[in-house]
């Protein structure tokens, strides 16, 4: 069953049933400022940090569920009827409801008795603010006088805070009204120069600050007792809980349209012009004001979203193919493509499932983003690589987290993951081979945030490397620390008591337990660092990062392989994990998948056979299981892992996320068929025929599929922010599709599947727009290039020389 569909040449996805299986969301701004919207209009708004500068509130785990939001009401002031056309808050029954996600915008509107009403929300490139157009229609033959609210409800800042402070927060709330602005300045008084405002650009019939005046006694948003009564009361909030809420009578001829603009934003001020007058409790709007004026003007907010959606174009257009697949195009064209870009922005920190309390941007998670956004903004993927490396500890170890406010590291989601340094070199690698920019490898950075710790980026990559070698166990396998890549693979953690987090209680300085993950990360990271160290032109440094890879493989081929298959680790007792000697968990995903994506065992015929085996033992039609079988009952030994029901997160779920790394294996191994069958399996408009069964969107992943274990066995969870956005991009781009960067050029190297008879694709790299098409002419995946009509050896298109900036690249597969 579907509840929408895609409008691809809009790219936009079309919801047509309010009642979605869940929020449906989409995200708003893509810099500092930004905004969660559901297809009711659901969700709330923040600047920079979705904990520290939370402008609305928003009610998580609620019923009715996604409630608090950006919420418009009419009222028909002839009938007295009143109803949102965002669905949300009233429910009122509607027609032709719609919401359209598109790129950095929602647009959501219905009729309702002849009046019409769509509300445009977005954010404006540069600026700290959101602006809703609301359009209303009068479609009746007769004239319609109706009053249109908007409301919002403020959070007090600290998002944690605010949802349990009370005895504070009912004391603290501040607004200013003026010239029909609201202003919210909770503790501005004290040591916040920041404010909130929400402004409307029609002449006001009326406003309200305070939400007991708003709602009512007992009342909540589906029933406002001033929006029932079609008059706002001019409250003033001091205390309790500020919102605000604007009214405005239209009186609508037969067909005549109005368009109200209203502007929420966020503004600071300099700390020594907080106050006007100067020495007053008042607020300096001075600086404010002009900006609250420019986006009043229904003239300047259109322009601003066409600036938007240039912006989008341009960036979308960096990567476009045409393949024989609709689901490939779509995804790789426009949702996958942004996807990445606000996971890039968010990391794991605010989507339906975040809390945007919880968790900052991880040191791993946005490292590994970096695969799937750095062509798309390759100077913030500088910025973010500077700042993730100067968080990372002397030791070349990591935080597993920083908050991007202070941009410093911290332990609160644990630390001493082992697997985390290697990803700052995948990062990194994956940064120069799209750039070619270098001078980033001599960029000072600090460790740990430590003033005078500076060093080259370089020698972060080295910490990184050595780190591992400093840590290695029986069997000369990387020692798992707290865990790897599998945060629920908690070795040294034995935790036995109910409500302690596995990832940041105290855990044993195991020195027994290995993981085989981190040492086919460690093989990967040390051959791109040895590419790297020969551009340095530092021979024998590259030829030790070769040799101690060789020797870790050796050491997986010897010590990590179980006989059909990788094992996954060794516990603290030395016993296997993965293997067919388990009782449970007998084989893995993550080893299997990132030990052929290394290219481990290629020549011996491993890593056909490990791959072969996922196939045959985690392979399901909803897409590849974490492990099999599922843990039945909880392992003190394994942690986390075993604490989660059978099919569900990383006992025996779908993780999307590593589900690329078994597609990339396969193309590794030549299997184009089966590496685009798994890519289809996980992708989502491919399964948005059953999304009553899958539940989430169906224009982005989720990082969970429940497993086969699981009874809702194909039901998804945690859309949005995962690094499986990342990761099928990759994967799909680079390898399936095989348009791949590398360090001194654009690889050519498709495995698609054998039915189709090629593609088409447009690729801006360094400046230079490559136009490939890849024609098939035999079922193999070799290659033959051609650039700008001259054939080329090997698969590697060098950038042009003499300033071409555009090359055509015909290659044709036999
Ligand atoms: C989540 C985490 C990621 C981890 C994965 C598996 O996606 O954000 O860091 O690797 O879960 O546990
Ligand atoms: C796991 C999640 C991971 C998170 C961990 C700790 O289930 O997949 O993202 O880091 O739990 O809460």
């Amino acid at each position: 069953m579907k509840f929408g569909y895609f409008d691809d040449l809009n790219r936009e996805y079309v919801i047509t049933q309010p009642d979605t299986p869940l929020p449906w969301i989409n995200y708003l701004g893509c810099q500092a400022y930004f905004g969660i919207i559901s297809n009711t209009a659901g969700g709330y708004s923040f600047y920079r940090d979705a904990r520290l500068r939370r402008l609305t509130r928003y009610r998580y785990n609620n019923v009715p569920m996604d409630f608090g939001g950006r919420y418009i009401y009419l009222r028909d002031d002839e009938s007295k009827e009143f109803w949102s056309p965002s669905w949300q808050p009233t429910r009122h029954e509607l027609e032709d409801y719609s919401c359209r996600h598109g790129m950095g915008y929602t647009v959501i509107g219905s009729s309702y008795s002849g009046i019409e009403a769509h509300t445009r929300y977005f954010v404006p490139l540069d600026e700290n603010l959101e602006i809703w157009q609301l359009t209303v229609t009068n479609k009746r033959a007769t004239k319609a006088s109706i009053s249109a609210f908007s409301s919002i409800e403020f959070c007090l800042w600290d998002a944690q805070d605010d949802a349990t402070n009370f005895q504070r927060n009912f004391n603290t709330g501040q607004v200013e009204v003026e010239d029909g602005v609201i202003y919210h300045k909770t503790e501005y008084r004290e040591r916040r120069d920041h404010f909130a405002y929400f402004a409307c650009s029609e002449p006001g019939a009326g406003f309200d600050t305070q939400r007991e005046a708003f709602l009512g006694r007992y009342r909540s948003w589906d029933k406002p007792a001033t929006v029932e009564a079609g008059q706002l009361t001019n409250s003033i909030a001091h205390g309790w809980s500020p919102i605000g809420a604007h009214q405005v009578k239209l009186d609508l001829e037969p067909g005549e349209t109005r368009q109200i603009v209203f502007v929420l934003g966020y503004h600071e001020n300099p700390k020594d012009q907080k106050f006007d007058p100067a020495g007053s409790q008042i607020i300096n709007k001075k600086l404010v004001k002009p900006t609250i004026a420019k986006y009043l003007d229904p003239k300047n907010a259109d322009a601003a979203f066409e600036q938007l959606r240039q912006y989008w174009e341009s960036l979308l257009g960096i990567f476009q193919v045409s393949t024989p697949d609709i689901h490939t195009n779509r995804m790789v064209n426009i949702w996958n493509a942004y996807q990445c870009m606000a996971t890039f922005n968010m990391s794991r920190s605010a989507s339906f499932y975040e809390s945007g309390i919880g968790r900052g941007l991880g040191f791993r998670d946005s490292n590994q983003d970096l695969l799937g956004f750095v062509h798309m903004a390759p100077a913030r993927a500088r910025e973010r690589i500077l700042d993730l490396a100067a968080t990372q500890l002397p030791t070349g170890g990591a935080y597993h987290q920083y908050q991007p406010l202070t941009k410093r590291g911290n332990n609160d989601i644990g630390g001493g993951f082992n697997d985390d340094p290697h990803w700052l070199i995948i990062g990194v690698s994956a940064y120069l081979k799209e750039t070619g920019d270098w001078s980033i490898l001599d960029e000072p950075v600090q460790y740990d945030n430590e003033p005078g710790s500076e060093q080259p980026l370089y020698d972060h990559l080295q910490r990184s490397f050595h780190y591992t070698l400093a840590r290695l166990g029986p069997h000369g396998l990387p020692l798992i620390g707290r865990a790897d890549w599998n945060d629920c693979l908690n070795l040294n953690c034995f935790s036995d008591t109910p409500g302690q987090s596995f990832q940041t209680t105290t855990n044993k300085e195991g020195k027994v337990a290995e993981s085989v993950f981190i040492a086919g990360l460690f093989v990967h990271a040390g051959r791109e660092l040895a590419a790297i160290a020969n551009r340095r032109v530092l021979g024998a440094e590259a030829a030790s990062y070769l040799a101690e890879a060789a020797k870790m493989e050796s050491v997986i081929l010897e010590h990590g392989w179980d006989g059909e298959w990788f094992l996954r680790a060794y516990n603290d007792f030395g016993g296997k994990i993965g293997s067919k000697e388990c009782e449970e968990g007998k084989i893995f995903i993550e080893s299997n998948g990132y030990c052929t994506l290394a290219g481990i065992g290629l020549e011996d015929g491993k890593a056909a056979s490990a791959l072969a085996a996922v196939g045959e033992h985690l392979a399901t039609k909803h897409g590849i299981v974490v492990q099999q079988p599922a843990y039945t009952r909880y392992y003190i030994e394994m942690g986390e892992i075993s604490s989660y029901p059978p099919g569900y997160k990383e006992n025996a779920g779908v993780f999307c996320h590593v589900n690329p790394w078994v597609m990339i294996g396969e193309t590794r191994l030549g299997h184009g068929d089966l590496a685009h069958d798994y890519y289809s399996r996980i992708n989502p408009s491919a399964r948005e025929e059953i999304g009553d069964l899958h539940r989430c969107e169906p224009y982005v992943y989720a990082q969970m599929i429940a497993g086969k274990d699981a009874s809702t066995f194909g039901e998804a969870k945690n859309s949005w922010l995962t690094g499986t956005a990342a990761w099928n991009y990759y994967a799909i781009a680079q390898w399936i599709l095989g348009i791949r960067t590398a360090l001194d050029g654009l690889e050519i190297a498709p495995v698609i599947p054998t039915s189709w008879p090629g593609f088409t694709a447009t690729r801006s790299y360094r400046g230079v727009v490559y136009k490939i098409s890849i024609e098939r002419k035999g079922e193999g995946n070799q290659i033959a290039l051609t650039v700008d009509g001259s054939e080329i050896k090997g698969n590697i298109v060098p950038p042009p020389t003499d300033g071409r900036k555009e090359v055509t690249v015909t290659g044709i597969l036999s």
